[in-house]
C-alpha cells in the first residue's frame, strides 16, 4: 500500500514516538504564528484573489473564482419568467435543505408559519452531513459561554462580529438540550453526561460528538423532524434567482427544476438563505472536504439583489485532508484526531507543531513542512503523517475503533490500518469563513424581509473558525432565522413582484466592463456531467 520512501519515512515516525509522547509540544507564540501565517496560509497567495468592481462590496477582494462568479450575469437575463404565474405561495421559504435550513424550517413551522424548503439535491445533501468531529457548547461545570467567547473570538483574530459571536455561545447549551430532545445520539458516559473532548484552539472539553459521524447524526435528527412535520420539501430544485417587490421587499425566489429545466416561481414573505459553502469552487486548485453542491449559490443570490457580503476573502483549509491514497485525496480526517491524541509529524519524525494549534495555523503549518522538503511525496503531491498509532496508545486498544470508527473505516478500505500505521495528510479547502452579512436577528443588511443562515453567513467567526462552531452556528442561527421569519411574514404584505435587479446588475456589470461569459449561481461545480 505504501511506497518505499514512506515506508521509510514510516520507521522514522516509530523511531521518535516514544520520545514525543514524553515532551509536551511547545504552543506558537503570537508573533510565530502572525508570521508563519503571512509566509504559507493560502489567505495571502495575491495570486487567489480578485477585485470585485461592481455591487456593495466593489473594490473589495474576492477568491478569484468567487469574484468571476460575481462578474457573471443571470440566466434569467434573456428569460421571460411570468411572475404571476404562482407555482408555490407560502410565509417562509427557505433555500436549501441542510441542518442551517432544516432548523429554520422546523422553527418556522413551529411558530404557525406556513413554511417550504427548495434544495437542489436531496434534503440531507450539505456540508452538514460531512461534518464529523463534533459541535461546541460550554455546558460543563469548568466552563462559560464567556470562556467559549473568547476562545473563539481569539481564534478568529479577533474579526467576528460580537454581537454573532455572543448568539452563538449563549444559546449553544440549549443547543445541545434542543438537539438531545429531537433524538440525537451523543457520546455519552455510562451515568448520562455527555462526552466532551478538547478542539485547536479551545481551553476547555467543550466538543461533544456522536463518534466521528456527528454531523451525519445531526442532518438524520433535524430531517426527520421536518419530515415527521410535513414540511414540504422541493428537491432537485435549484432557487436561481430573488424575486423583491415593489417596496424593496424580498418577496421569492425563482426556482430551477434540475430535472426538466423548466422555471417555477415561488412567492414568500419571507426568505431564508441557507445554501452552505463554496469548496466546489475549488480555490486555488485545492481539493476539498465539502459536498457536491457547495458552489456559493446563496452568496450569488443575495449580492445581485444588493446584500453585501462580509469576510469574503477568508477561507478556512481543514489542516488534516487525504493526502494518500489518491482515492480519497482532500476527505476530511476529523480535527478529533488530534483531539485523542495523534501528533502531526513531518518525514523525519519530528513533531513541527503542537497538533491543536488553532485550523489556520495548523494548515500553514503543514503547508511549511511540505514547502520546504519535510513532507513525504505523494502521487498528487505531499503530505505530513498523522501519528494515528498514538492513539491507541494513550487511550487503550479500542480506542479507535470506539471513538473515530468513520476514519478507521475509511482507511481500512484502502488496506491502510490507522491503529498500526500513522496516515498522511494535507490541508483541503473546509469551509468559507465570510459571506452574506446579517445582523444579530439573523436580516441582511440591505433587503428587508431576507434573512441567511449557516455557512452562507459571514462574521460569525470572525477570519478562522474553531472546530465544533459550525455545526453550532447552523443550528443557533438556523432556529433563530426560522422563529423571526415567522414573526416577519405575519406582518408582511407583499407588493407586485419583480426581477428589476437582473437588469440592473447587467448594466452595472457592462458598465465596468467586468462581465464574465458564464452564468452564476454555478449550482454545480464545473466537472459535473450534464448528459441525461
Ligand atoms: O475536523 C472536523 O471534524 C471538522 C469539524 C468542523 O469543521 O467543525
Amino acid at each position: 500500500m505504501f511506497t518505499p520512501e514512506m515506508l521509510e519515512s514510516i520507521k522514522k515516525v516509530e523511531a521518535t514516538r516514544a520520545e514525543r509522547m514524553s515532551t509536551e509540544p511547545r504552543r506558537m507564540t503570537a508573533e510565530e504564528k502572525s508570521e508563519l501565517l503571512k509566509a504559507y496560509h493560502p489567505d495571502y497567495r495575491a495570486e487567489g484573489f480578485k477585485e470585485i468592481k461592481i455591487g456593495p462590496n466593489k473594490g473589495q477582494k474576492a477568491p478569484v473564482e468567487l469574484t468571476n462568479l460575481i462578474h457573471s450575469n443571470s440566466r434569467l437575463l434573456n428569460e421571460n419568467i411570468d411572475l404571476t404565474k404562482i407555482d408555490y405561495d407560502v410565509d417562509v421559504l427557505v433555500i436549501g435543505g441542510g441542518g442551517a435550513g432544516c432548523s429554520a424550517a422546523i422553527e418556522a413551522h413551529e411558530a404557525g408559519a406556513n413554511v417550504m424548503i427548495v434544495t437542489k439535491l436531496r434534503i440531507g445533501d450539505a456540508n452538514t452531513m460531512m461534518a464529523e468531529g463534533g459541535i461546541q457548547a460550554a455546558d460543563k461545570p469548568n466552563d462559560s459561554p464567556v470562556q467559549h467567547y473568547l476562545d473563539a473570538f481569539g481564534g478568529g483574530h479577533f474579526a467576528a462580529r460580537p454581537e454573532l459571536l455572543r448568539r452563538l455561545v449563549m444559546e449553544a447549551p440549549d443547543a445541545i438540550q434542543w438537539l438531545n430532545k429531537l433524538g440525537v445520539m451523543f457520546d455519552k458516559s455510562e451515568d448520562g453526561t455527555m462526552v466532551t473532548t478538547h478542539g485547536g484552539g479551545t481551553s476547555r472539553k467543550r466538543m461533544h460528538a456522536c463518534k466521528d459521524y456527528s454531523g451525519a447524526e445531526i442532518m438524520r435528527t433535524v430531517r426527520d423532524e421536518v419530515l415527521n412535520r410535513q414540511i414540504p420539501v422541493v428537491e432537485f430544485t435549484s432557487a436561481v434567482e430573488l424575486i423583491k417587490d415593489d417596496k424593496g421587499q424580498v418577496a421569492g425566489a425563482v426556482l430551477l427544476n434540475m430535472e426538466t429545466d423548466d422555471y417555477l416561481v415561488a412567492r414568500a414573505k419571507t426568505v431564508i438563505i441557507a445554501t452552505g459553502g463554496a469548496g466546489r469552487l475549488h480555490y486555488q486548485n485545492f481539493p476539498t472536504s465539502n459536498h457536491y453542491g457547495a458552489t456559493a449559490d446563496g452568496l450569488i443570490l443575495g449580492y445581485r439583489a444588493g446584500a453585501p457580503l462580509l469576510y469574503q476573502d477568508t477561507i478556512q483549509y481543514h489542516p488534516t485532508g487525504v493526502a494518500y491514497p489518491s482515492q480519497i485525496f482532500g476527505a476530511l480526517v476529523t480535527e478529533k484526531v488530534r483531539s485523542l491524541g495523534a501528533m502531526l509529524v513531518n518525514k523525519d519524525g519530528e513533531a513541527y507543531a503542537h497538533p491543536l494549534e488553532t485550523r489556520d495555523v495548523s494548515a500553514s503549518a503543514i503547508i511549511r513542512e511540505c514547502a520546504n522538503g519535510k513532507g513525504v511525496d505523494t502521487p498528487l503531491g505531499s503530505g505530513v503523517w498523522l501519528d494515528t498509532p498514538m492513539i491507541e496508545i494513550l487511550g487503550g486498544e479500542g480506542t479507535i475503533e470506539k471513538r473515530i470508527p468513520a476514519m478507521l473505516r475509511m482507511y481500512l478500505n484502502y488496506g491502510i490500518d490507522m491503529r498500526k500505521v500513522p496516515i498522511l495528510v494535507y490541508p483541503t479547502l473546509h469551509y468559507q469563513n465570510g459571506g452574506l452579512e446579517i445582523g444579530g436577528e439573523g436580516y441582511t443588511k440591505a433587503i428587508p424581509n431576507l434573512l441567511v443562515a449557516g455557512e452562507a453567513v459571514g462574521g460569525i467567526h470572525g477570519r478562522n473558525r474553531l472546530m465544533g462552531n459550525s455545526l453550532l452556528d447552523i443550528i443557533v442561527f438556523g432556529r433563530n432565522a426560522g422563529k423571526a421569519a415567522a414573526r416577519r411574514a405575519a406582518e408582511t404584505e407583499l407588493g407586485e413582484m419583480n426581477l428589476d435587479h437582473i437588469k440592473a446588475y447587467a448594466e452595472e456589470l457592462a458598465a465596468a466592463d467586468c462581465a464574465e461569459e458564464g452564468v452564476s449561481p454555478l449550482l454545480l461545480p464545473k466537472y459535473a456531467r450534464h448528459e441525461r
